[in-house]
């Protein structure tokens, strides 16, 4: 294949082990989202997509289909979309199929083998697209810099659909944009996907589903650490709780215990009183009235919204003030 190429830029692996048993130490007990995706955790999250409550992929899809020819109308030719955590890289099609300046396509992913799978593919499909994955952390500035070396001239956009940004707390969110630089100099643009801020009781349905898909996606940390890490949570002694904190716009997703209890871990005990919960994962949702003011703060501006009939869902194109300095 002469239009592909992959690098691994050697990720950090996270330290399962000493994450979880600094998560389970705190005051406020945490697990971190990241840990959700084993290889039964991310089939669940490929159901939830599918769930009636669960509105955001399809949302977004719609909207990347329905807009992909204005979108190809802001963009400059030739150009390189970079995608943040590409996964199975469904939705960059959307735009591929309808642009013929996008001349070059970077992955950026932490998984190595479903990078190499997905990258391929699309490589084939799309013979013209020069494809360069990199197994890479997007959060690491050093493993931004070596992608920016591999600089071929075009113009840049990076694409984060997914609202996954929605899972860092603003201020992280906004260093994120800020770090995008690195790979665009100031001088491309950023096609972002975020969740709305939206009636609580759809907002609350789409974390805890009435088939009970999340609840077993929430609860499935434990039964991963207890595989991996030895511990013996009793799963029926912790129930899933989705709930809208409105001072912070985020969804939260606890595991909240459901008596007195002791969990052994790795030689350690950790105790839960009845009612104490574990937070596993927020997802912050953004109102478009403010979301300009958030974009600001990064030195950045929306070019354009686009969003559904609804405004469940919207995905931004946002460019860099830098020039207008
Ligand atoms: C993958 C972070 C975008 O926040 O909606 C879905 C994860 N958690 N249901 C989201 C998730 C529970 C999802 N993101």
């Amino acid at each position: 294949m002469t239009n592909f190429s992959i690098t691994n830029l050697h990720p950090k692996l996270a330290d399962f082990k000493s994450d979880v048993i600094e998560g389970l130490s705190q005051e406020q007990k945490r697990l971190l989202p990241i840990y959700f995706y084993d290889e039964e955790g991310s089939r669940l999250f490929d159901q939830i997509c599918e769930l009636d409550e669960y509105y955001p992929t399809r949302t977004e899809m719609k909207i990347l289909t329905q807009n992909a020819s204005a979108i190809n109308d802001l963009i400059s030719e030739p150009a390189t979309i970079i995608e943040y955590g590409s996964g199975s890289s469904t939705k960059i099609s959307s735009l591929l199929a309808n642009s013929q300046k996008i001349k070059s396509y970077v992955p950026i992913d932490i998984s190595l083998e479903h990078l190499k799978k997905s990258s391929l593919d699309l490589a084939e499909n799309y013979r013209r697209l020069d494809v360069r994955a990199f197994c890479a952390d997007y959060t690491d500035q050093d493993s931004l810099q070596n992608i920016a070396n591999d600089d071929d001239g075009n113009s840049k956009i990076i694409f984060f659909p997914g609202s996954t940004i929605g899972n860092l707390a603003v201020n992280d969110a906004i260093a994120l944009l800020k770090n995008s630089r690195i790979l665009t100099k100031g001088l491309g643009q950023f096609l972002l996907g975020i969740d709305l801020i939206k009636d609580q009781e759809r907002l609350v349905a789409a974390y805890d589903d009435a088939q009970g898909v999340t609840a077993a996606f929430n609860k499935n940390i434990l039964v991963r650490i207890n595989r991996e890490l030895g511990a013996n949570f009793d799963l029926d002694g912790f129930s899933h709780e989705a709930i809208f904190n409105s001072e912070l716009n985020r969804m939260e997703m606890h595991l909240r215990s459901l008596k007195d209890q002791k969990v052994e871990l790795l030689g350690q005990e950790f105790t839960f009183t009845n009612g104490e919960s574990i937070h596993t994962e927020s997802c912050h949702k953004y109102s478009l009235d403010t979301f300009e003011q958030f974009v600001n703060k990064a030195q950045m501006t929306c070019q354009n919204i686009f969003t559904d009939e609804n405004q469940d869902f919207a995905v931004v194109m946002l460019r860099y003030l830098d020039n207008d300095l």
